[in-house]
């Protein structure tokens, strides 16, 4: 089964609103590609505007966190429905960077995949090794217990839909990005875990992802490899590069 690739911007907490049209604006003509998903996850502010402005493109708007409650005394944060009724299909789950910074733990991102599926939204559910995790030689390791704990309790139906990226913590905004071997490696490790969790066909149909310092120079050697389905893109992202991204796979 041939699986659609998908390139996602990650802008991180980049971009005020009057920021994020003219970017919008500039990627228009750049990031057509009708055999790609492109999807833009967006600091909250920017989901209205910046769904707005993707109006009639190939374009879809993802959110780069989402809290576990509907609605209620929760200050600050942001629901699945409001990221429903907004107009967004994906929400970034478990990456690296709230993971470390926001102590997210593994049970709660298990609970954030749970409420993103049932609102019906995409997870994409981000994994991946420290430095020093690669070097001690546990990153399969590491990777699989994230995998499993986070989407514990998931049906096989809602993991064919889901995309899952592995981010190497190591590489991301480093400019180090891991070899595509590296890559494929563990993108292939993940779907096998797949496979073993659910079935083959479940670990056909999802989308795996690379992410860390992936751009213009090196998607097109990343994404021609066979379990890599796409990339999660930070610092490129923000730039016309992003749509060379989107095309390296032509
Ligand atoms: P980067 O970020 O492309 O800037 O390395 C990727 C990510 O964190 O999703």
């Amino acid at each position: 089964m041939a699986r659609r690739k998908i390139i996602a911007g990650n802008w991180k907490m980049n971009m005020t609103p009057s920021q994020a049209l003219a970017l919008v604006e500039e990627l228009k003509p750049l990031v057509v590609n009708p055999d790609v998903d492109v999807v833009y996850c967006v600091p909250a502010i920017d989901i209205v505007p910046v769904v707005n402005a993707v109006k009639g493109t190939n374009v879809e708007v993802g959110a780069e966190n989402m809290y576990i409650e509907d609605k209620g005394a929760y200050t600050g944060e942001i629901s699945a429905p409001m990221l429903v009724d907004a107009g967004v299909k994906y929400v970034i789950i478990g990456h690296s960077e709230r993971r470390d910074y926001f102590k997210e733990d593994d049970a709660f991102l298990n609970a954030k995949v749970k409420k993103a599926i049932a609102a019906g939204l995409t997870p994409i559910l981000c994994c991946g090794e420290s430095l020093e995790q690669r070097e001690t030689g546990v990153t399969m390791d590491w990777i699989r217990l994230q995998i499993k704990s986070d989407l514990a309790g998931v049906s096989a139906d809602d993991v064919k839909n889901l995309v899952i990226a592995y981010e190497p913590i190591w590489a991301i905004g480093t400019g180090k990005t891991a070899t595509a071997d590296q890559a494929q490696e563990v993108c292939k490790g993940i779907r096998d875990l797949i496979a073993e969790i659910y079935d083959e066909a479940t670990a056909d149909a999802v989308r795996i992802q690379y992410g860390g310092s992936m751009n213009a120079g090196n998607a097109a050697e990343l994404l021609a490899k066979p379990d890599i389905d796409g990339g999660l893109i930070g610092g490129a992202s923000l730039k016309a590069d992003f749509g060379k991204v989107v095309n390296a796979g032509k």
